[in-house]
Protein backbone atom coordinates (compact mmCIF):
# COMPACT_ATOMS: atom_id res chain seq x y z
CA UNK A 1 0.00 0.00 0.00
CA UNK A 2 1.58 3.38 -1.01
CA UNK A 3 1.06 6.96 0.99
CA UNK A 4 -1.27 5.63 3.16
CA UNK A 5 -3.06 8.38 5.11
CA UNK A 6 -4.44 7.77 7.90
CA UNK A 7 -5.58 9.55 11.73
CA UNK A 8 -4.16 8.45 14.81
CA UNK A 9 -6.14 9.02 18.24
CA UNK A 10 -3.83 9.41 21.25
CA UNK A 11 -4.27 8.49 24.64
CA UNK A 12 -1.09 9.34 26.70
CA UNK A 13 -2.92 9.07 30.36
CA UNK A 14 -0.79 8.82 33.17
CA UNK A 15 2.68 8.41 34.53
CA UNK A 16 5.53 7.23 32.06
CA UNK A 17 2.57 7.41 29.60
CA UNK A 18 3.55 10.41 27.50
CA UNK A 19 7.30 9.56 27.77
CA UNK A 20 6.80 6.32 25.70
CA UNK A 21 3.76 7.51 23.66
CA UNK A 22 5.82 10.09 22.72
CA UNK A 23 8.65 7.57 21.39
CA UNK A 24 6.29 5.40 19.54
CA UNK A 25 4.79 8.86 18.01
CA UNK A 26 8.45 9.49 16.66
CA UNK A 27 8.51 6.25 15.35
CA UNK A 28 5.65 6.73 13.19
CA UNK A 29 6.45 9.28 12.30
CA UNK A 30 9.84 8.26 11.02
CA UNK A 31 8.49 5.61 9.29
CA UNK A 32 6.14 7.72 7.42
CA UNK A 33 9.26 9.68 6.91
CA UNK A 34 10.83 6.65 4.88
CA UNK A 35 7.81 5.07 3.23
CA UNK A 36 5.78 8.01 2.34
CA UNK A 37 2.66 7.87 4.52
CA UNK A 38 0.94 10.30 6.63
CA UNK A 39 0.14 9.64 10.10
CA UNK A 40 -1.96 12.27 11.63
CA UNK A 41 -2.26 12.13 15.55
CA UNK A 42 -5.08 13.75 17.53
CA UNK A 43 -4.20 13.52 21.44
CA UNK A 44 -7.51 12.88 24.17
CA UNK A 45 -7.17 12.95 28.47
CA UNK A 46 -7.80 9.22 29.57
CA UNK A 47 -7.17 8.51 32.82
CA UNK A 48 -6.18 10.52 35.95
CA UNK A 49 -5.33 12.83 33.50
CA UNK A 50 -8.97 13.39 32.53
CA UNK A 51 -10.00 12.89 35.84
CA UNK A 52 -8.11 16.16 36.42
CA UNK A 53 -9.47 18.01 33.63
CA UNK A 54 -12.91 16.81 33.69
CA UNK A 55 -13.55 15.43 36.58
CA UNK A 56 -14.09 11.69 35.00
CA UNK A 57 -11.45 9.04 33.75
CA UNK A 58 -13.31 8.94 30.67
CA UNK A 59 -14.33 11.78 28.54
CA UNK A 60 -17.23 11.40 25.87
CA UNK A 61 -15.07 13.45 23.62
CA UNK A 62 -12.51 10.62 23.90
CA UNK A 63 -14.45 8.04 23.28
CA UNK A 64 -16.08 10.08 20.32
CA UNK A 65 -11.93 10.99 19.00
CA UNK A 66 -11.27 7.28 18.83
CA UNK A 67 -14.38 5.89 17.48
CA UNK A 68 -14.06 8.57 14.80
CA UNK A 69 -9.96 7.81 14.43
CA UNK A 70 -8.68 4.73 11.88
CA UNK A 71 -6.29 3.55 15.21
CA UNK A 72 -5.42 4.03 18.63
CA UNK A 73 -2.52 4.38 20.37
CA UNK A 74 -2.52 4.27 23.98
CA UNK A 75 0.16 4.67 26.89
CA UNK A 76 -0.89 3.95 30.46
CA UNK A 77 -3.38 4.79 32.63
CA UNK A 78 -2.90 5.42 36.86
CA UNK A 79 -1.62 6.69 39.96
CA UNK A 80 -1.46 6.60 43.85
CA UNK A 81 -3.50 10.61 43.07
CA UNK A 82 -6.54 8.68 42.15
CA UNK A 83 -5.85 5.47 44.01
CA UNK A 84 -8.52 6.49 46.59
CA UNK A 85 -11.20 7.28 44.15
CA UNK A 86 -14.16 5.10 44.41
CA UNK A 87 -14.47 2.21 41.72
CA UNK A 88 -16.65 3.89 38.68
CA UNK A 89 -14.35 7.09 39.05
CA UNK A 90 -10.87 5.40 38.61
CA UNK A 91 -8.81 6.00 36.23
CA UNK A 92 -8.50 1.88 34.91
CA UNK A 93 -12.28 2.32 34.84
CA UNK A 94 -11.54 3.74 31.75
CA UNK A 95 -9.53 1.23 29.98
CA UNK A 96 -11.96 -0.87 30.61
CA UNK A 97 -14.24 1.46 29.21
CA UNK A 98 -12.80 2.39 25.96
CA UNK A 99 -12.34 -1.27 25.17
CA UNK A 100 -16.17 -1.92 25.55
CA UNK A 101 -16.79 1.45 23.50
CA UNK A 102 -14.67 0.31 20.62
CA UNK A 103 -15.92 -3.60 21.08
CA UNK A 104 -12.48 -4.16 21.23
CA UNK A 105 -12.62 -7.85 22.55
CA UNK A 106 -9.69 -9.49 21.38
CA UNK A 107 -6.26 -8.47 23.13
CA UNK A 108 -3.09 -10.43 21.42
CA UNK A 109 -0.30 -10.01 23.79
CA UNK A 110 2.58 -11.59 22.33
CA UNK A 111 5.94 -12.72 24.41
CA UNK A 112 9.15 -13.63 23.17
CA UNK A 113 12.07 -13.79 24.34
CA UNK A 114 14.75 -11.33 22.44
CA UNK A 115 18.26 -13.87 21.90
CA UNK A 116 19.82 -10.53 22.87
CA UNK A 117 18.18 -10.26 26.05
CA UNK A 118 18.73 -13.63 27.65
CA UNK A 119 20.59 -12.74 30.28
CA UNK A 120 18.22 -10.37 31.87
CA UNK A 121 15.93 -13.41 31.61
CA UNK A 122 15.11 -14.67 35.06
CA UNK A 123 14.37 -18.25 33.41
CA UNK A 124 17.70 -20.92 34.47
CA UNK A 125 20.24 -20.20 31.44
CA UNK A 126 19.44 -23.89 29.60
CA UNK A 127 15.83 -22.77 29.28
CA UNK A 128 16.61 -19.14 28.07
CA UNK A 129 18.63 -20.78 25.79
CA UNK A 130 15.64 -22.51 24.33
CA UNK A 131 13.97 -19.58 23.69
CA UNK A 132 10.52 -19.35 23.29
CA UNK A 133 7.55 -17.32 21.32
CA UNK A 134 4.18 -17.11 22.32
CA UNK A 135 1.41 -15.55 22.58
CA UNK A 136 -1.71 -14.80 24.65
CA UNK A 137 -4.73 -14.48 23.54
CA UNK A 138 -6.78 -12.94 26.27
CA UNK A 139 -10.48 -11.85 26.27
CA UNK A 140 -10.64 -8.26 26.78
CA UNK A 141 -14.72 -7.52 27.10
CA UNK A 142 -16.43 -9.96 29.34
CA UNK A 143 -15.76 -12.09 32.30
CA UNK A 144 -15.54 -10.78 35.80
CA UNK A 145 -13.95 -7.59 34.68
CA UNK A 146 -17.44 -6.70 33.40
CA UNK A 147 -19.61 -8.84 35.77
CA UNK A 148 -22.26 -8.00 38.09
CA UNK A 149 -20.61 -6.55 41.26
CA UNK A 150 -21.38 -4.83 44.40
CA UNK A 151 -20.82 -4.17 48.03
CA UNK A 152 -23.92 -5.46 50.46
CA UNK A 153 -24.02 -6.89 54.16
CA UNK A 154 -24.05 -10.55 54.53
CA UNK A 155 -24.35 -12.74 57.51
CA UNK A 156 -21.03 -11.71 58.83
CA UNK A 157 -21.06 -7.97 58.34
CA UNK A 158 -19.89 -5.78 54.36
CA UNK A 159 -19.06 -7.84 51.86
CA UNK A 160 -18.26 -7.32 48.33
CA UNK A 161 -18.21 -9.39 45.01
CA UNK A 162 -17.52 -9.54 41.24
CA UNK A 163 -18.86 -12.10 39.12
CA UNK A 164 -17.44 -14.02 36.42
CA UNK A 165 -19.76 -14.56 33.35
CA UNK A 166 -19.29 -15.28 29.38
CA UNK A 167 -21.54 -16.24 26.55
CA UNK A 168 -21.02 -19.01 24.41
CA UNK A 169 -20.87 -15.97 21.35
CA UNK A 170 -18.33 -13.91 23.51
CA UNK A 171 -16.52 -17.57 24.05
CA UNK A 172 -16.87 -18.52 20.39
CA UNK A 173 -15.56 -15.53 18.93
CA UNK A 174 -12.19 -14.68 20.70
CA UNK A 175 -12.04 -18.97 20.32
CA UNK A 176 -12.20 -18.17 16.74
CA UNK A 177 -9.34 -15.51 16.68
CA UNK A 178 -7.00 -17.98 18.75
CA UNK A 179 -7.64 -20.69 16.06
CA UNK A 180 -6.78 -18.55 13.54
CA UNK A 181 -3.99 -16.73 14.68
CA UNK A 182 -2.41 -20.65 15.24
CA UNK A 183 -3.08 -21.56 11.98
CA UNK A 184 -1.34 -19.02 10.62
CA UNK A 185 1.61 -19.90 13.26
CA UNK A 186 2.68 -23.39 14.35
CA UNK A 187 -0.78 -24.48 14.35
CA UNK A 188 -0.80 -25.46 18.12
CA UNK A 189 -3.27 -23.99 20.52
CA UNK A 190 -4.02 -23.69 24.54
CA UNK A 191 -7.02 -23.00 26.21
CA UNK A 192 -6.75 -21.80 29.96
CA UNK A 193 -9.30 -22.40 31.93
CA UNK A 194 -10.59 -23.45 35.47
CA UNK A 195 -12.61 -26.07 34.55
CA UNK A 196 -12.50 -28.02 37.75
CA UNK A 197 -13.44 -25.24 39.38
CA UNK A 198 -15.56 -22.86 37.56
CA UNK A 199 -19.09 -23.09 35.49
CA UNK A 200 -18.04 -20.65 33.50
CA UNK A 201 -14.87 -22.37 32.43
CA UNK A 202 -16.87 -25.39 31.91
CA UNK A 203 -18.72 -23.58 28.96
CA UNK A 204 -15.36 -22.14 28.21
CA UNK A 205 -14.16 -25.90 27.25
CA UNK A 206 -17.39 -26.88 25.32
CA UNK A 207 -17.01 -24.31 23.37
CA UNK A 208 -13.49 -24.40 22.46
CA UNK A 209 -13.60 -28.23 21.64
CA UNK A 210 -16.92 -27.48 19.27
CA UNK A 211 -14.46 -24.98 17.45
CA UNK A 212 -11.42 -27.69 17.81
CA UNK A 213 -13.58 -30.03 15.54
CA UNK A 214 -14.03 -27.45 13.34
CA UNK A 215 -10.06 -26.55 13.10
CA UNK A 216 -8.68 -29.70 12.56
CA UNK A 217 -5.23 -29.00 11.42
CA UNK A 218 -4.94 -27.37 14.72
CA UNK A 219 -3.43 -29.59 17.71
CA UNK A 220 -5.82 -27.86 20.59
CA UNK A 221 -5.07 -28.62 23.98
CA UNK A 222 -6.78 -27.80 27.68
CA UNK A 223 -4.87 -26.72 30.62
CA UNK A 224 -5.96 -25.22 34.00
CA UNK A 225 -4.73 -21.64 35.00
CA UNK A 226 -2.54 -22.64 37.96
CA UNK A 227 -0.51 -25.50 35.49
CA UNK A 228 -0.71 -22.56 32.89
CA UNK A 229 1.20 -20.82 35.46
CA UNK A 230 3.23 -23.22 36.34
CA UNK A 231 4.40 -24.44 33.23
CA UNK A 232 5.18 -21.23 31.97
CA UNK A 233 7.75 -20.93 33.95
CA UNK A 234 8.93 -24.28 33.45
CA UNK A 235 8.62 -24.83 30.30
CA UNK A 236 7.82 -21.36 28.35
CA UNK A 237 8.91 -23.19 24.78
CA UNK A 238 6.51 -25.68 24.93
CA UNK A 239 3.31 -23.15 23.74
CA UNK A 240 3.09 -21.34 20.81
CA UNK A 241 -0.83 -19.89 21.04
CA UNK A 242 -2.59 -19.65 24.38
CA UNK A 243 -6.46 -18.10 24.62
CA UNK A 244 -7.95 -17.54 28.29
CA UNK A 245 -10.15 -14.82 29.40
CA UNK A 246 -9.65 -11.58 30.88
CA UNK A 247 -8.67 -12.57 34.20
CA UNK A 248 -6.22 -15.04 33.42
CA UNK A 249 -4.88 -13.29 30.64
CA UNK A 250 -3.88 -10.17 32.71
CA UNK A 251 -2.00 -12.69 35.07
CA UNK A 252 -0.21 -14.89 32.69
CA UNK A 253 0.65 -12.06 30.62
CA UNK A 254 2.57 -10.46 32.94
CA UNK A 255 4.27 -13.69 33.85
CA UNK A 256 4.89 -14.17 29.98
CA UNK A 257 6.69 -10.66 30.08
CA UNK A 258 8.71 -11.20 33.34
CA UNK A 259 10.16 -13.91 31.95
CA UNK A 260 11.10 -12.14 28.64
CA UNK A 261 13.51 -9.56 31.04
CA UNK A 262 10.99 -7.13 31.47
CA UNK A 263 7.43 -6.02 31.66
CA UNK A 264 9.04 -3.36 29.42
CA UNK A 265 8.96 -5.02 25.98
CA UNK A 266 5.77 -6.16 25.85
CA UNK A 267 2.89 -4.85 22.88
CA UNK A 268 -0.30 -5.77 22.93
CA UNK A 269 -3.01 -5.15 20.10
CA UNK A 270 -7.01 -4.82 21.11
CA UNK A 271 -8.81 -5.54 18.19
CA UNK A 272 -12.79 -6.16 17.48
CA UNK A 273 -14.49 -6.97 13.92
CA UNK A 274 -13.11 -4.41 12.24
CA UNK A 275 -9.85 -3.10 11.71
CA UNK A 276 -9.78 0.17 14.06
CA UNK A 277 -7.54 -1.33 16.90
CA UNK A 278 -5.85 -0.25 19.91
CA UNK A 279 -2.36 -0.73 20.71
CA UNK A 280 -0.97 -0.18 24.10
CA UNK A 281 2.34 -1.81 25.93
CA UNK A 282 1.10 -4.31 28.48
CA UNK A 283 2.88 -2.40 31.42
CA UNK A 284 1.02 0.34 33.65
CA UNK A 285 1.98 3.79 34.01
CA UNK A 286 4.80 3.22 36.42
CA UNK A 287 4.49 6.51 38.45
CA UNK A 288 7.65 5.57 40.93
CA UNK A 289 9.84 6.14 37.13
CA UNK A 290 7.07 8.74 35.87
CA UNK A 291 9.31 11.64 34.71
CA UNK A 292 13.15 10.62 35.30
CA UNK A 293 13.52 9.52 32.02
CA UNK A 294 13.94 5.07 33.34
CA UNK A 295 10.82 3.60 31.09
CA UNK A 296 11.54 1.59 28.17
CA UNK A 297 9.62 2.88 25.25
CA UNK A 298 10.00 -0.74 23.35
CA UNK A 299 6.64 -1.97 24.36
CA UNK A 300 4.74 0.92 23.30
CA UNK A 301 6.92 1.18 19.95
CA UNK A 302 6.23 -2.95 19.26
CA UNK A 303 2.66 -2.14 19.90
CA UNK A 304 2.87 0.91 17.03
CA UNK A 305 4.30 -2.23 14.98
CA UNK A 306 1.69 -4.35 15.64
CA UNK A 307 -0.90 -1.05 14.75
CA UNK A 308 1.41 -1.05 11.51
CA UNK A 309 0.53 -4.81 10.61
CA UNK A 310 -2.95 -5.10 11.99
CA UNK A 311 -4.74 -2.07 11.21
CA UNK A 312 -3.11 -0.78 8.43
CA UNK A 313 -1.56 -3.95 6.56
CA UNK A 314 1.95 -2.24 6.42
CA UNK A 315 3.74 -5.77 7.18
CA UNK A 316 7.09 -4.06 5.51
CA UNK A 317 6.84 -1.20 7.57
CA UNK A 318 6.06 -3.21 10.78
CA UNK A 319 8.97 -5.37 10.32
CA UNK A 320 11.14 -2.33 9.85
CA UNK A 321 10.05 -1.43 13.50
CA UNK A 322 10.25 -4.55 14.90
CA UNK A 323 14.06 -5.24 13.21
CA UNK A 324 15.30 -1.61 14.11
CA UNK A 325 14.39 -2.91 18.33
CA UNK A 326 15.81 -6.07 17.86
CA UNK A 327 19.30 -4.84 16.25
CA UNK A 328 19.04 -1.88 18.83
CA UNK A 329 18.94 -4.95 21.44
CA UNK A 330 21.55 -6.84 19.35
CA UNK A 331 24.09 -3.94 19.38
CA UNK A 332 23.52 -3.93 23.36
CA UNK A 333 21.50 -0.74 23.97
CA UNK A 334 19.58 -1.12 27.54
CA UNK A 335 17.21 1.10 29.21
CA UNK A 336 17.85 1.08 32.90
CA UNK A 337 15.12 -2.32 33.41
CA UNK A 338 16.99 -4.54 31.46
CA UNK A 339 20.48 -3.56 31.74
CA UNK A 340 20.74 -6.63 34.19
CA UNK A 341 23.82 -5.67 36.38
CA UNK A 342 25.14 -2.48 34.64
CA UNK A 343 22.79 0.34 35.59
CA UNK A 344 25.38 3.04 34.45
CA UNK A 345 25.12 2.32 31.24
CA UNK A 346 21.45 2.36 30.83
CA UNK A 347 19.73 4.52 28.48
CA UNK A 348 17.27 6.84 28.64
CA UNK A 349 14.01 6.61 27.15
CA UNK A 350 14.75 9.63 24.67
CA UNK A 351 18.23 8.09 24.11
CA UNK A 352 16.54 4.53 23.55
CA UNK A 353 14.11 5.93 21.01
CA UNK A 354 17.13 7.62 19.43
CA UNK A 355 18.65 4.65 18.85
CA UNK A 356 15.24 2.56 17.21
CA UNK A 357 14.93 6.24 14.69
CA UNK A 358 18.63 5.51 13.68
CA UNK A 359 17.84 1.60 12.89
CA UNK A 360 14.82 2.43 10.74
CA UNK A 361 16.59 5.18 8.74
CA UNK A 362 19.51 2.77 7.65
C1 LIG B 1 -3.63 -4.57 31.56
C2 LIG B 1 -3.86 -3.80 32.84
C3 LIG B 1 -5.31 -3.39 32.89
C4 LIG B 1 -6.15 -4.64 32.83
C5 LIG B 1 -5.69 -2.53 34.11
C6 LIG B 1 -4.81 -1.31 34.26
C7 LIG B 1 -7.13 -2.14 34.09
O1 LIG B 1 -3.48 -4.56 33.93
O2 LIG B 1 -3.89 -4.03 30.48
O3 LIG B 1 -3.18 -5.71 31.65
O4 LIG B 1 -6.40 -5.26 33.85
O5 LIG B 1 -6.55 -5.01 31.74
MG1 LIG C 1 -2.42 -6.32 33.43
Amino acid sequence: MLNLKTNIALLKGDGIGPEIVDSAVAVLKKIGEVFGHSFNFTAYPIGGEALDLTGVPLPEETLKGCLASDSVLLGAVGGPKWDTLPGNLRPERALLGIRAGLGLYSNIRPAKLFPALREASPLRAELAEKGFDLVIVRELTGGIYFGESGRRTGTNGPEAYDTECYSETEIKRIGRVAFKLAQKRSKRLTSVDKANVLESSRLWREVMHQLADEYPDVAYADLLVDNAAMQLVKNPAQFDVMVTSNMFGDILSDEASQITGSIGLLPSSSLGDGTRGMYEPIHGSAPDIAGTGKANPIATVLSAAMMLRDSFFLEKEAKTVENAVANVLNCGYRTADIAAGKPAEALSTAEMTEKILDKIGQ
